[in-house]
């Protein structure tokens, strides 16, 4: 008998606490994780390396890379990425990057072989709109942007980085702008989404709100 297959899409801008939120129900509900946005991340990073911004070179890179996600790691052609594609400097550019069809057209062909074989949670901007239009679930997060800022403007904290909290308010404006105003796949809330505002939820509290949706669903919790 084969198992019950589900797919969970999570939606929504940058900081709304997207990938903590999707880490955890992949946990609690056994399902792999996606996270999008580091595949995006990670072409830039290449770009990035090789001084090549160009379109053109852009689509190359995106075409002839292989990207992995294992454990929880991102690999871009077999080497560990993960904590080079958070840096600043990717952070500028990978609006531009996630902007040209080419770049998504390939990468939303990695992103659905991903999920063919298994149910898998997969955060984004266009995982409930285009890259699985049939996922049983999909929910779209927001915040307030003043809450997101703060909450990447301490992220950068953590980490030892010391950034400008206004700055990081405007990067953030512009990185939705962008996002939200491109012709190919724009970050829009679908159809059939539930929206949950974050601004003032715990990652737990959202968590458990997902969780309360699929379960009255599934019964299977
Ligand atoms: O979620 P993030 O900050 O890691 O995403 C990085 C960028 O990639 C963001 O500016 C939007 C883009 N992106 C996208 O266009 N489509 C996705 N499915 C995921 C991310």
């Amino acid at each position: 008998k084969l198992e019950k297959v589900y797919s969970v899409a999570i939606d929504g801008p940058a900081g709304a606490g997207k990938s903590t939120v999707a880490k955890m129900i992949a946990e609690r509900l056994n399902l792999a994780y996606v996270d999008t946005g580091a595949m995006y991340r990670a072409i830039t990073l290449k770009a990035l390396e090789r001084g090549n911004f160009s379109k053109k070179g852009i689509i190359k890179i995106a075409e002839e890379s292989t990207i992995e996600i294992i454990n929880g790691r991102i690999y871009l052609d077999g080497r560990d990425v993960t904590e080079e594609i958070r840096k600043p400097s990717v952070d500028e550019k990978v609006s531009t990057v996630a902007s040209i069809p080419q770049v998504r057209k390939r990468l939303v062909e990695i992103q659905r072989q991903m999920a063919k074989n298994s149910g898998v949670v997969m955060d984004g901007r266009d995982i409930g709109t285009t890259v699985l239009p049939n996922a049983k679930y999909k929910f779209y997060l927001t915040a307030d942007i003043k809450i997101r800022a703060k909450r990447r403007y301490e992220e950068m904290l953590n980490k030892g980085i010391n950034s400008d909290l206004e700055k990081v308010e405007q990067e953030l404006a512009q990185r939705d702008k962008q996002d939200m105003e491109r012709e190919c796949s724009p970050l829009k809330v679908a159809e059939d989404a539930v929206i949950i505002d974050t601004s003032h939820k715990t990652p737990e509290e959202v968590v458990n709100e997902i969780l309360d949706y699929i379960k009255r669903d599934e019964n299977v919790l």
